[in-house]
């Protein structure tokens, strides 16, 4: 292994910062690894140490500083001087027809001789926002609003690893582009939000901006946000949009390089026909095409309408649609008791994958479509990776009356036969729980064993489902009841994999926090970050329990950022007698979680996150008293909430990997204990 390397100078490390973030630009950007993975951790380390040791260096745009900002309270204005307008759309050839004639004409009437040569570019399907540089430095970042007055959102926007801080040139400049997730991204993140009980987002738009209004960049920056750029606001000197593309590239910015140049309408209409098959195979949502004229010269003629340009179209692509026969129904029961229709169908292809199952969201859906099982209905993907049945086709009902069967709203659970419930202001109907409800539990202990709850290992759906058949564990402090000779009845369960589970049960009694505790109680609308305000709050489960309801509610709806919502959900929770029993049960079997203690409200490490890996020269728990002595938080995983993980001597492959990708800082033991003395 290299030694480290100490930065000697201002100079040095400003070298090391650029080389860190052109590193970042590859890879993100071009999805081009250019580093070895020890020598990119070597940079950071270095960079680190000298931010470290010389606070006075320290440049705004590191690449340490991406997440820089407490949370805002509220987002400032923008009033922009050239206004964000929208585009004209278009749906089908013959408007295309019609723009590409309208150009001719305009150019003709200011008397332009040259025929109009067009860039045709994908139209990104996320949020439309405006970015200043000044010298090279990324200064500002704003929403489109209602296009003169946008919201300043920068400090969320550092957050996104493909937008380069500094460029590679110190220009001024005004650049435009969009926000955007892509579909795997936005799938996985929906998959955390279901099982952290927080609404799932519609679609990757949504979800976009979603994340771009959250006052906490931190929580952006776990968010997989990506962002291309497509036009420049201010004349920079070059006489066309193609070129002025390739400069971005140049600067260092994220740009498609899905762009042709075409000279006809023939030419437009074959882009946009090659680029529909194609558009498939991206992986983000793009729901058309924009024609654009390339000369800023014609552009400048033909200027614009009052909301759009009239050198610039949208072409929108009709929406992704089969149709295909609903052959049941079956009842989802989820961990918060909702229970929602999910449509089986007769298998159909449907943009690029097999569909068989599409969600009707909840049973007043099922009336307002009127579906039947037998129906042939039209399934729609737009943008959603769940299809949804958009309409039900009743021209082919007639005659197949007999064949169709009404889909009855439940008025009991499937699993457990208990009545459903309508909560007020709520759409969703419920299973209550009393009995409790079976497939409930399975999904509740799923979740608390989860890593970012309780992390114990080793307890998979096959184990949940026999657990809770046979009713070895009847609520979530079961489990740790649960012992080897009983696991080794089970079916194909061995000695060492029962002394594993048990194992990672018991251990957790001591890893785990409060804050982890709580959120793998599942509490809705309750995840890691929330839980983590309550237990940064409250400090130990016997607190929370001694503290009235009341007084819970008034104090975290006090907190910034968390709502009556989520305040109403706790306190909520904390009065149900069933659960301060089963709370109580937790501490009779010995999980009596705290949550490490912040020294005061000061130190050099505050709000700081420090997870440890690898032998250090001094005991674990020391350095742990240190940490939290100085501020900090000290974590036994890295996640992206994580500031720093320290390496000491053989330190595991995981979590160093997963810090790289979340892009959590690295450093040494001498690192740490510069941080930990804090700004000389
Ligand atoms: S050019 C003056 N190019 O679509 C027009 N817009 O419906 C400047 N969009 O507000 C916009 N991809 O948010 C342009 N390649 C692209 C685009 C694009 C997506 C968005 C943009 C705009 C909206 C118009």
């Amino acid at each position: 292994m290299q030694s480290d390397r100490i930065l000697q100078s201002k100079t040095e490390y400003e070298e090391v910062a650029r080389e860190i973030l052109e590193h970042d630009r590859r890879y993100y950007v071009d999805d081009n690894l250019t580093v070895a993975d020890g020598e990119y951790d070597r940079l950071r380390k270095a960079l680190l140490f000298a931010e470290a040791a010389h606070p006075d260096w320290m440049v705004p745009w590191s690449p340490s500083q991406r997440v820089g900002h407490a949370p805002l309270s509220a987002f400032q204005k923008v009033v922009r001087a050239v206004p964000m307008l929208s585009l004209d759309n278009t749906y089908d050839e013959a408007d295309v027809r019609e723009f590409h004639e309208r150009v001719g004409r305009g150019l003709q009437v200011v008397g332009d001789p040259e025929p109009p040569v067009y860039v045709v570019e994908p139209k990104i399907d996320g949020i439309g926002i405006e970015l200043r540089f000044q010298a090279g430095r990324f200064v500002l970042g704003a929403t489109r609003g209602d296009g003169l007055m946008g919201e300043d959102v920068t400090q969320n926007l550092r957050t996104i690893k493909g937008l380069p801080l500094l460029l590679r040139e110190p220009v001024d400049l005004l650049v435009r582009g969009e926000v955007y997730m892509e579909r795997a991204d936005f799938a996985r993140l929906n998959a955390e939000r279901l099982a952290g009980g927080e609404e799932p987002f519609k679609n990757p738009r949504n979800a976009t901006g979603g994340t771009l209004k959250q006052l906490d960049p931190r929580i952006v920056a776990q968010r997989p946000l990506k962002i291309l750029l497509y036009e420049v606001v201010e004349k920079v000197g070059l006489a066309s949009h193609f070129e002025v593309l390739a400069w971005l590239r140049q600067l260092g910015l994220p740009v498609t390089h899905e762009v042709a140049q075409v000279t006809s309408l023939d030419g437009l209409l074959g882009a946009i026909r090659a680029f529909g098959e194609r558009r498939k195979n991206l992986p983000f949502d793009v729901d058309g095409m924009v024609l654009k004229v390339n000369s800023f010269a014609q552009r400048e003629a033909l200027g614009f309408t009052a909301r759009a340009p009239r050198w610039a179209i949208a072409y929108k692509y009709p929406a992704q649609q089969a149709t295909t026969k609903v052959l049941s129904v079956e009842i989802n029961v989820g961990r918060t008791g909702a229970v929602t229709p999910v449509a089986l169908l007769e298998p159909v292809e449907l943009a690029g994958t097999t569909v068989s199952r599409a969600s009707m969201h909840n049973w007043d859906q099922v009336k307002r479509l009127g579906v039947q099982i037998g129906d042939f209905v039209l399934v729609e993907k737009a943008g959603e990776i769940i299809p949804q049945i958009v309409a039900v086709i009743s021209e082919q009902r007639e005659g197949r009356e007999s064949e169709l069967t009404e889909i009855m709203t439940p008025t009991v659970c499937p699993v457990c036969g208990d009545e459903l419930v309508r909560r007020a202001g709520e759409v969703a109907l419920r299973c209550p729980d009393t009995r409790p409800c079976p497939a409930q539990l399975r999904e509740a202990i799923d979740f608390f064993c989860h890593r970012d709850a309780m992390n114990i290992e080793n307890v998979g759906q096959k184990l949940i489902e026999q657990l809770v058949a046979r009713e070895l564990v009847k609520d979530l402090a079961d489990l740790y009841d649960l012992t080897v000779a009983q696991l080794l009845l089970l079916p194909r369960m061995a000695e060492k994999s029962a002394t594993n589970v048990i194992g990672a049960i018991q251990r957790s009694k001591q890893t785990a926090t409060l804050s982890c505790f709580i959120t793998a109680l599942g509490i809705p609308s309750i995840g890691w970050v929330w839980a983590q305000k309550v237990a940064d709050r409250y400090r130990a489960l016997s607190t929370l329990l001694d503290t009235p309801p009341e007084e819970i509610f008034t104090t975290l709806s006090a907190l910034h950022g968390f709502g009556e919502e989520r305040a109403r959900s706790v306190s909520g929770f904390l009065a149900e007698p069933r659960n301060i029993q089963l709370l109580h049960k937790f501490i009779s079997r010995g999980i009596v979680p705290t949550e490490p203690e912040q020294k005061g409200e000061a130190g050099p490490l505050l709000g700081k996150t420090v997870c440890v890996t690898g032998t250090l020269s001094v005991p674990r728990g020391d350095i742990k008293k240190r940490i939290e002595a100085a501020g900090g938080k000290f974590v036994s995983a890295v996640t992206g909430k994580t500031s720093y993980l320290v390496l000491g001597e053989a330190p595991g492959e995981d979590k160093r990997k997963s810090a790289l990708k979340n892009n959590v800082s690295m450093l040494d033991e001498a690192g740490l204990e510069a941080l930990l003395r804090g700004p000389a």
